[in-house]
């Protein structure tokens, strides 16, 4: 079948979304009715997220970009979360009015191709208080909760399980070759963009050489120094909570990215078991699902490539 432009439109836009590693683990496929999204499971990464969570979640993100895609050009998606043999995925009805809620997704489209992930330091700039009321409105529209960490006790606890875990994950041979395998030049359309001289290189110090005490210490001061640190969670845990915490977290970051923050991801005590449930209670319950810094970045944020659109068409 022959895709609509305006469709193409919108399935490019939904690519732009982030994802675990850069590794765009969504599928689309389209049809008289509207589009689907599919996670695609040859884009896992069974040791950085043996669960599929975080492949689930990504691809929420991508259907919260279809719905904001679809809202600047007058349509409100009927989203149906479905159950499938390889995962959930999610059917995109179109023909709906959308009302109130496709208004307020329409403006954030501008800023779908301008948002980026960043790793490096922040600007001392907190922000205003009501940017971060915006944030958490975003979030609990879409069905998930946003706390700011502002206790200073709470931040440093947050800290310690955040060293702890990073540690856990850099002493883990399989981690690191994991992640090493996700960084390619960027020619190829995905993964974490590394010199085509240079990469080898690159690969070989994720692999062997980097100090695991040193990414710990450098990531828990991340927590501890950010102008802003931030948890996204649900109230319970499941394939179909994934999906709505992914879309709450696109919302959330093209909403601070419409204010000048990126996002900068501390997950390590989400990623493994063990130290998830600790977070949750330092936060006060519930399922944490993510867990980033917010600033201004202190530098520019490089794009990262993503695959061509046929590439992601499922038929
Ligand atoms: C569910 C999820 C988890 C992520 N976890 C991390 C992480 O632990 N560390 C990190 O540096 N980036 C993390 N990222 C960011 C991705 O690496 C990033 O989205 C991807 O490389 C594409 O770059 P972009 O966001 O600038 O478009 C995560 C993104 C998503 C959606």
């Amino acid at each position: 079948m022959e895709i609509d432009p305006v469709i193409r439109e919108w399935l490019h836009l939904a690519g732009q979304a982030p994802s675990s590693h850069n590794t765009q683990p969504w599928r689309f496929r389209v049809d008289r009715a509207g589009v689907e999204v599919w996670t695609d499971p040859a884009r896992s990464l069974p040791v950085n997220d043996p669960t599929g969570r975080e492949r689930i979640i990504s691809c929420g993100c991508a259907v919260l970009n279809l719905r904001v895609a679809a809202a600047t050009d007058g349509h409100g998606l009927n989203v149906r979360p479905e159950q499938a043999g390889d995962g959930p995925f999610v059917r995109l009805l179109t023909g709906h009015h959308g009302g109130a809620g496709r208004r307020d997704l329409a403006p954030l489209r501008d800023w779908i191709g301008e948002r980026r992930s960043w790793r490096g330091r922040f600007l001392a700039d907190e922000g205003s208080p009501d940017i971060v009321e915006k944030l958490v409105q975003a979030a609990h529209h879409e069905g998930a909760w946003l706390r700011p960490v502002t206790d200073a006790e709470i931040r440093r606890e947050i800290a310690d399980l955040i060293r702890a875990a990073t540690t856990a994950q850099w002493k883990n041979p399989a981690w690191r070759r994991e992640l090493a395998h996700w960084m390619r030049p960027p020619s190829r359309g995905d993964g974490l963009p590394v010199g085509r001289v240079t990469g080898g290189l690159t690969r070989w110090s994720v692999r062997h050489l980097v100090s695991a005490r040193a990414m710990a210490r450098g990531e828990a001061h991340m927590a501890r120094a950010a102008p802003l640190l931030l948890a996204l969670g649900t109230g319970i845990e499941g394939p179909m909570q994934w999906l709505t915490a992914g879309q709450a977290l696109q919302r959330v970051l093209l909403e601070a990215t419409r204010h000048g923050l990126c996002a900068r991801y501390l997950n390590q005590p989400i990623q493994q078991a063990e130290w998830r449930p600790m977070l949750a209670e330092v936060l006060g319950g519930g399922q944490p699902q993510l867990l980033f810094a917010l600033g201004r970045p202190d530098g520019t944020p490089r794009p990262t490539p993503r695959r061509p659109l046929d590439e992601l068409l499922k038929h």
